[in-house]
């Protein structure tokens, strides 16, 4: 029986094919295959959102899905969204507003808020959206909610939401 597959995705842009072991979660194709380590594994059960990418430009936790599902699929990393020289604004904002302290839980937290950013955009509501009707707002609550799935042990948030509120433009 074969234990290992040949898997494509497109990472950051570029064409990456992989042979790994079928149970190879997509973080561990992207930190020791791709050895792409800006995305962190915190507690690798799905509960602290360190491992946050985008995947065909919807953000999920990386720990918790196989890299062979996501054959084809575009995977965008901390190391996609800005360098050093051409950081991504969400990026910049984090290191104007001090959105963070050891940084462990950073890349996460970034790529979940371009993604919360999104899917406001996108009109997607969240738990404490109150009008289902109503075009989504950018809120504190709102960020909140939306954000509740990336801890910092550092306690960073309210620094991290004035990051989020700068680039997407808090409107209460
Ligand atoms: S490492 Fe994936 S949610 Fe914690
Ligand atoms: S900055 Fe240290 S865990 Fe968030």
């Amino acid at each position: 029986m074969n234990h290992t597959s040949r898997v494509t995705l497109t990472v950051n842009g570029e064409s990456r094919d992989l042979d790994i072991d079928n149970r190879t979660t997509l973080l561990d194709a992207l930190r020791e295959h791709l050895h792409l380590t800006g995305t962190k594994k915190g507690c690798d059960h799905g509960q602290c959102g360190a491992c946050t990418v985008m995947v065909d430009g919807r953000r999920i936790n990386a720990c918790l899905t196989l890299a062979v599902m996501h054959e084809g699929g575009e995977i965008t990393t901390i190391e996609g969204l800005g360098q050093p020289g051409n950081l991504h604004p969400m990026q910049a904002a984090f290191v104007k507003h001090d959105g963070f302290q050891c940084g462990y839980c950073t890349p996460g937290q970034i790529c979940s808020s371009v993604a919360v950013l999104e899917e406001i955009r996108a009109n997607i509501p969240s738990h404490v959206t109150k009008d289902l009707n109503a075009p989504a707002q950018l809120t504190a609550v709102e960020v909140r909610e939306r954000m509740s799935g990336n801890l910092c042990r550092c306690g960073a948030y309210s620094n991290i939401v004035d990051a989020i509120a700068d680039v997407g433009g808090l409107t209460a």
